[in-house]
């Protein structure tokens, strides 16, 4: 067919008619990824349409839109995603409500493939975490033309220096742990911030360093709780009665587990939550200090993109259309500094980036003394 013979590379590039998702939880910089791709694409000549709710517009869960100019203009600086996204999309255990009310998973993988090629689609971007491209891997397995974009507050994608997102997360995060400063202070109390990340600590480590926080516990380290609470009494002992404690949602204590808040539904993942109240009770009753706890949440996920994330996110959506026009199919967007490049999803899907212990920041949390709980 034509749409084949193209995509063999047989007869030169025309007008290609491409398909973009944005899948797993929302991150800022995806509208800027978004409006990148489209202008990229309309600039030589192509279609782009998008598939609302993830891959639920390839499974008639919801519509597959045009995105054209109008489409995309103006949004640059918006947070979320204009065509929505799922954390319960996965098709390979798409969450299907059974007769009796019970919910079962169910491979729809296939579907997505005809229906991408009903579409008479000649490839398809994917913009999203670990998960979403370890479903792209698959679905470029079954035959569909895919090239992926990294994204993640949570920092955590293998092959890419960061992901957009990333930096925006940090700095409310960065924000919130300077504004409890004033009241930790005025009041003499300890203050525990639990940030998000999953099981990585890069917005924790980083927004504790650069928020000047006392402690920082992090999913790469497992804590003990009395070292904590014997950091906070030295800092006591040295006339300074309040103390900031930073806590990825991922870190665990050691004799401890994982603190999970709502357990994985199908379709989803565990999620992750309350170790940051643990602590805190944790402080109080051993110390006698007057403690609190606060979880930012959704906070770090919305809003406007910082200036670097919405650069690094219009930088890989173009990136993501060269690919396409260069037809390197199964490969993903990286940032390897100075340059975007693409590397193959394979070398990234599955292998979670986390904090390196010897690496130089949490060496220079370290060098300052701040206690990392161990
Ligand atoms: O992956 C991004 C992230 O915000 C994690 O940091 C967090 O654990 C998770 O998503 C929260 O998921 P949800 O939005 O489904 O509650």
């Amino acid at each position: 067919t034509h749409q084949e013979s193209r995509r063999l590379g047989t007869e030169p590039i025309s007008i290609m008619k491409i398909v973009l998702c944005t899948g797993g939880g929302d991150a800022p910089g995806l509208n800027a990824v978004i409006r990148s791709v489209v202008l990229a694409a309309v600039h030589r000549g192509w279609e782009v349409f998008g598939s609302r709710r993830g891959f639920g517009g390839f499974l008639g869960d919801a519509r597959i839109v045009p995105l054209g100019i109008d489409e995309v203009s103006g949004i640059t600086h918006l947070g979320g995603t204009i065509i929505g996204t799922s954390s319960r999309g996965d098709p390979y255990r798409w969450p299907q409500l059974q007769l009796d009310e019970s919910w079962v998973e169910v491979d729809r993988s296939d579907e997505v493939v005809s229906s991408f090629n009903e579409w008479g689609f000649d490839a398809l971007i994917v913009v999203g975490g670990d998960g979403t491209m370890r479903i792209a891997s698959g679905l470029g397995a079954k035959g569909i033309p895919i090239v992926g974009v990294p994204k993640t507050i949570d920092n955590d994608v293998t092959g890419t220096y960061v992901t957009f997102g990333f930096d925006t997360a940090v700095n409310i995060a960065t924000d919130a742990i300077d504004k409890l400063h004033s009241t930790a202070q005025s009041h003499e109390r300890v203050f525990v911030v639990e940030l998000m990340g999953r099981h990585a600590g890069w917005i924790a480590l980083n927004a504790g360093l650069a928020g000047t926080a006392d402690v920082i516990l992090l999913p790469e380290i497992r804590f003990d709780m009395d070292r904590v609470c014997d950091k906070i009494q030295q800092r006591e002992a040295m006339g300074k009665p309040f103390s900031i404690i930073v806590v990825a949602e991922g870190a665990v204590p050691k004799n401890g587990s994982l603190s999970v808040a709502e357990a994985a539904k199908e379709g989803g993942a565990d999620r992750l939550g309350g170790i940051g109240e643990v602590v805190a009770s944790y402080i109080s009753k051993k110390t006698g200090k007057e403690t609190r706890s606060l979880t930012l949440g959704h906070l770090q996920r919305g809003g406007p993109p910082t200036t670097f994330d919405r650069l690094l996110a219009l930088r890989f959506g173009a990136a993501a259309v060269r690919a396409v026009q260069e037809r390197k199919f199964g490969e993903m967007v990286a940032l390897v500094p100075p340059d975007v490049v693409t590397i193959p999803i394979s070398e990234s899907v599955g292998i979670p980036k986390r904090v390196p212990l010897d690496g130089d920041t949490i060496q220079t949390a370290r060098d300052m003394g701040v206690s990392l709980g161990d």
